[in-house]
């Protein structure tokens, strides 16, 4: 194919998520605004694993003729669970089998050029892939990073190293609530004990820490930075992430995005990598307003069992009605360790519903819901907040422990009960949420859906931030 040919095709896009659910879902989302808004093409990497699994639960979100699929071995064996405590796994051997499986793909297809496309004109990678940045910068293809993570919980990671100079990280134990003074922008905001999990650490040698510091550290090389938030939400914080990284584009919440720009005919596909069980829809249905808490910790957290008892304790001590995604690998031990405690039971029944995997937006937006029992991973978050369901949250690691700090200290959208897990505090938490302390809840909750609602409205900053993006993206080919 000849220049003249190619320049008449549109901008070509690869988009290259983690291959684990809260990174898919967003970067999908980003995908499908990308090739609704036209004139851009777009090739989205995935594992064959999430390749499969998608095809399985959602490949009405995989459709759209822009859209193309890459696979790639995610360099875990055929039988790796890939989910839960194994997902660990995941990072040695992506950097092991996919980085140079990615860069031989890329150089023998001359960057994915076909008869129909340009080679790739620009990379959004996801920030924890340094290799797909590496090959960018390399080749000299502009490079985008996108961050999953909120804006605070990646500013916080980004002066990883001021945290260190000043002694405040690694955090030893003791101090756990002294005020961080390190991170500017969240002075009498954020405590040790909220930091990012990777700084509860003996030695900042620890392999999971160094890594959170250096692919951070290393965004600013990117020609952009994409994050998954919005201006009203996080000002006090984006202004100090444009210090180092001034082409900043917050375009989130990017699944509000995509609903306003699909006319909200139904909810977005969501990119499930699990069969959704919709029985919980018809059950909530069924239930008074506002009346029930939905309790889901996402797509990796593991529990023990001991934890789970205690949720379970609270839930049903606490007299409302619960519906709780309990994923099959989600509680650590043998099979079983999931089964309804026998005094728990009858309980359980009248009151309580379970299901694996739950179509969560729309559960979250359903009139019977009136809070969420979250591990406040930043998706699940934003998805709240989007449907105006206060939230109690319990961080398990990552950005969580940053995430949960603001939603109960800085946006007063719900509690925050990181560290601890006992039936008594789960019952009064559920209570104050649902009950007591409901209508001040209900009430920032409204507040925050409206200025979500309106930074992906027409004319908002978001939907006006994803135009520039779009732009931006369009100037690269000249
Ligand atoms: C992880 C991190 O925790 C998160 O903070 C980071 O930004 C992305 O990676 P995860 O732990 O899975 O993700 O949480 P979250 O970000 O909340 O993503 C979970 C996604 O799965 C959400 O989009 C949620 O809607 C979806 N989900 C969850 C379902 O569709 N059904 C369910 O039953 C549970």
């Amino acid at each position: 194919m000849g220049e003249q040919e190619d320049s008449s095709l549109p901008p070509h896009v690869l988009i290259f998520p983690l291959p684990i659910q809260g990174h898919v879902n967003s970067m999908l989302r980003l995908a499908k605004l990308l090739c609704l808004a036209g004139g851009v093409h777009v090739t989205f990497f995935v594992s064959d694993f999430v390749h499969r699994r998608l095809l399985l639960h959602a490949s009405s979100s995989l459709r759209h003729p822009s859209l193309r699929l890459q696979t790639v071995s995610d360099g875990l064996p055929a039988d790796h669970p890939r989910s839960g405590a194994s997902v660990v796994d995941i990072m040695p051997a992506i950097k092991n089998v996919t980085a140079p499986m990615f860069r031989d793909m890329m150089v023998n297809s001359d960057c994915l050029r076909s008869c129909d496309r340009r080679p790739v004109t620009c990379i959004i990678a996801d920030g924890v892939l340094s290799f797909a940045g590496d090959f960018a910068l390399e080749r000299g293809i502009p490079l985008l990073y996108f961050r999953t993570v909120s804006a605070c919980s990646f500013w916080a990671c980004f002066c990883f190293q001021e945290l260190i100079d000043a002694g405040e990280v690694p955090i030893k134990g003791n101090g756990m609530d002294l005020l961080v003074k390190s991170v500017p922008g969240m002075e009498g905001v954020l405590r040790r004990r909220d930091l990012p999990s990777f700084c509860r650490v003996d030695d900042i040698s620890d392999p999971i820490f160094q890594l959170a510091n250096t692919v951070t550290r290393q965004t600013p090389r990117a020609h952009a930075v994409i994050l998954n938030t919005f201006e009203a939400l996080e000002a006090p914080v984006l202004c100090h992430i444009r210090g180092p990284m001034p082409n900043l584009f917050t375009i989130g919440p990017l699944h509000s995005l995509l609903n306003t720009k699909t006319a909200n005919i139904a909810p977005a596909a969501s990119g499930s990598f699990w069969e959704e069980d919709r029985s919980c829809v018809k059950w909530l249905d069924s239930q008074p307003e506002k009346s029930v808490i939905y309790v889901s910790f996402g797509s990796l957290a593991v529990v023990t069992r001991e934890q789970l008892v205690e949720f379970w304790h609270g839930l049903v001590n606490s007299g409302q009605r619960f519906l709780w995604v309990m994923r099959p690998d989600s509680v650590a031990g043998q099979d079983g360790g999931s089964q309804v405690p026998a005094e728990l039971a009858e309980a359980t029944e009248e009151r309580g519903y379970i299901v694996g995997w739950a179509p969560q937006e729309e559960v979250l937006n359903h009139p019977a819901i009136g809070g969420f029992l979250t591990h406040s991973g930043w998706n699940s978050t934003l998805e709240s907040m989007v449907a105006g369901v206060p939230m109690i949250c319990w961080p398990m690691f990552a950005d969580q422990t940053v995430n949960s700090r603001f939603v109960g200290e800085a946006w007063k959208l719900g509690l925050d009960m990181k560290d601890t897990c006992d039936r008594v505090t789960i019952e009064k938490m559920v209570r104050d949420l649902m009950v007591v302390r409901k209508d001040e809840f209900v009430q920032s909750a409204n507040r925050m859906t409206q200025l979500a609602r309106e930074a992906v409205s027409e004319g908002g900053s978001s939907y006006c931030n994803f135009n520039r993006l779009i732009e931006y993206i369009r100037s690269m080919v000249g």
